[in-house]
């Protein structure tokens, strides 16, 4: 039976988005504690943690807490749904293979932070979101899937924000169910789909997944 471990740090709606689709969520994490997904979690019997990362002196040691927190759960597979701290080699090596990011941008472009903000400015006429695994370098993980929106021309930051992330709870679902029926092939850093159907349309979106 397949174990999804979720790390959220505030409002968890792709946490709630994962639990709707019926993904194996065994645990939610916050290193937050007025994260607002935890009560959506706990409502679902979900049991919920946090490790808050101000009680921990460096990255390191805050990293090292997580894990621990993590593996308790014994999980298949952790996934970082609106977690906003960066990790370090300490985490991310304990998962390694097996920890996916919702990111909300069209990965290389625009790693970091505010990318909806910076999408406009930039006068980007598509934008979206992107699921890859987490390696060590920030939002430069192997990408499994992705999702594209149009930026208008009268768009706001917030209206553009929530209109990529119809599609983050459209993707971030899909790509964990790959990957737990062992259909994700990575190779560097291309990704492809074993057995891909006519429905599964090559791990993109707007494409009928
Ligand atoms: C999402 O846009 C996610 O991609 C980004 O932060 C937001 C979190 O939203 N990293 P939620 O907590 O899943 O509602």
């Amino acid at each position: 039976m397949s174990r999804v471990v979720v790390l959220i740090s505030g409002r968890g709606s792709n946490m709630q988005a994962l639990v709707e689709n019926g993904i194996p969520v065994v645990a939610v994490i916050s290193n937050r504690p007025e994260a607002k997904g935890l009560a959506f979690a706990a409502s679902r019997g979900i049991p919920t943690a946090v490790v808050d990362h101000k009680s921990h002196p460096d990255r390191e040691s805050f990293d090292r807490a997580l894990v621990e927190a993590v593996n308790r759960h014994n999980p298949t597979l952790v996934v970082l749904a609106g977690f906003m701290r960066v990790l370090t080699a300490v985490f991310v090596g304990a998962f390694a293979g097996r920890m996916i990011n919702i990111h909300p941008s069209l990965l290389p472009s625009f790693t970091g932070l505010d990318t909806h903000r910076r999408a406009i400015e930039a006068g980007a006429k598509i934008h979206g979101c992107t699921v890859h695994f987490v390696t060590e370098a920030l939002d430069h993980g192997p990408v499994i899937a992705q999702a594209a929106v149009p930026v208008r021309d009268d768009d706001t930051e917030d209206a553009l924000a929530a209109r990529v992330l119809l599609q983050e709870h459209r993707i971030l679902p899909a790509a964990i169910r790959w990957f737990l029926d062992g259909r994700l092939h990575v190779n560097g850093l291309r990704v492809s789909l074993v057995e891909a159907g006519v429905n599964d349309n090559a791990l993109r979106v707007p494409d009928p997944l």
